[in-house]
């Protein structure tokens, strides 16, 4: 038997390679920028980024996100993008009346962004989608989500809120390379508390929807554990309290109160306006996605609340002060039926395991939100002029 040496080559590594290690052992731990691991490297700025993506040295996410041209998706997209350099975000939505491209207007000339029109029930568009951009996280906001509308007509409710989980959750479960899948919920779903309860709802609670938007919900939601239980899919389900901020669709109670009131109309108000909402400022929500996101358990729920309660006369009065209005500039109109009085979350769970709390007082929030409203009167007056039915459902 012959035995074959072959000599080993001494490993000389050339000036350039060694500074490109350098550069990116630093990058790494955190110690420089990519524009000096670009100076020390020599190479420049893009193609490093490209190196250092392909070696594993950069983590990039390419997310999903279902409903990302809504209200607290745009907000999420926007969050994302701006917090995290090298991910990728791919808005796929129905662009139903809640949905609105001038959401993302801001963001539609990043690279990192691409828009896809569809719907979450079809399957074929969204499987081509999720091959074609190599999507590896999923979020889902694509919902019917406004209650009024739902007491006139359920059939889109149950189609989207119920179908069209199905279909993301099979979806998941058809591609193995999809990390983990949020599926974003309401705290509706556990139906209602009386005022002076002294209680809050925690994630193991029953569900006891009372009107056909969170019934819808709460039937996506029990989906989304049967898929976990019976198929493994890595899916986290969140339960959220009423949120508010930018973007909001004008039919939804504060931003359409801030506009009725800039345009010197009353607010209106259903019944008497003691119903008790806990009122999360969309940004917190945003962060404590994207927390969940990445540092959640799969399988698990999440509740997330601001703890924040307020009634909606209470909203309405802070809103008329602090616009200079006299706080009896209201109309009341006849309740609506299946109009929840409370609605409150014990979030614990998150607080304790990731350290996830809310940052904006509702008193800032408001502030900002109502900012956000009068500087963009525009926004609001286009999508009132494309959905025409809108006061019907106020
Ligand atoms: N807004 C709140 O206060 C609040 C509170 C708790 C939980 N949530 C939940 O958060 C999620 C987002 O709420 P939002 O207020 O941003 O809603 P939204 O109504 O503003 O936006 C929903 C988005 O989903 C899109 N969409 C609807 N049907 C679709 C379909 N079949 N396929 C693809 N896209 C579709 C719409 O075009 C729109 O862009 C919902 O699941 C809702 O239940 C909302």
């Amino acid at each position: 038997m012959t035995l074959e040496i072959t000599p080993m080559r001494p490993q000389i590594s050339s000036p350039a390679h060694y500074r490109t290690t350098l550069a990116g052992r630093l990058f790494q731990a955190g110690h420089i920028s990519i524009q000096e691991a670009s100076d020390i490297s020599g190479i420049e700025e893009r193609r490093l980024e490209e190196i250092f993506i392909e070696k594993g040295m950069i983590r990039q996410n390419r997310i999903l996100v279902c409903g990302g041209a809504g209200f607290i998706g745009s907000n999420f997209v926007h969050y994302i993008l701006e917090k995290y350099p090298y991910d990728i975000v791919v808005v796929y939505d129905k662009l139903t009346y809640a949905g609105n491209k001038d959401n993302l207007r801001s963001v539609q000339n990043n690279p990192r962004y691409s828009f896809y029109q569809g719907d979450i029930v079809d399957r074929k568009t969204l499987e081509m989608v999720i091959e074609k951009e190599h999507i590896d996280y999923i979020v889902n906001f694509a919902a019917e989500t406004h209650v009024t509308r739902s007491l006139y007509g359920s059939d889109e409710f149950l189609r989207t809120n119920i179908i069209g989980t199905h279909s993301l959750l099979e979806t998941v479960r058809k591609y193995p390379s999809i990390k983990r899948f949020v599926h974003i919920s309401t705290d509706e779903v556990y139906g209602m508390l009386q005022l002076q309860e002294d209680y809050s709802f925690f994630e193991d609670d029953p569900f006891k929807p009372n009107v056909p938007y969170s019934a819808a919900k709460a039937g996506g939601d029990l989906l989304a554990r049967a898929w976990r239980h019976s198929y493994n899919v890595p899916v986290i389900v969140t339960h959220c309290t009423n949120n508010y901020g930018p973007f909001q669709h004008p039919e939804k109670l504060i931003p359409n109160s801030l506009f009725r009131v800039l345009n010197n109309k009353p607010i209106t108000i259903h019944g008497n306006g003691q119903h008790v909402r806990d009122w999360l400022f969309v940004t917190d929500h945003c962060k404590a996605i994207d927390t969940i996101l990445r540092n959640g358990e799969d399988g698990e729920v999440y509740n997330i609340a601001a703890q924040a309660e307020y009634s909606v006369l209470d909203v309405a009065r802070k809103i008329l002060r602090l616009l200079g209005k006299k706080s009896n500039f209201i109309t009341f109109i006849d309740d609506r039926p299946g109009n929840d009085l409370r609605y409150s979350l014990n979030t614990g769970k998150i607080q304790k395991s990731l350290k996830w709390k809310p940052e904006v007082s509702f008193e800032d929030g408001i502030q900002k939100t109502i900012q956000w409203y009068e500087n963009n009167t525009k926004w609001v007056e286009t999508t009132q002029e494309k959905d025409k039915e809108m006061s019907r459902y106020i």
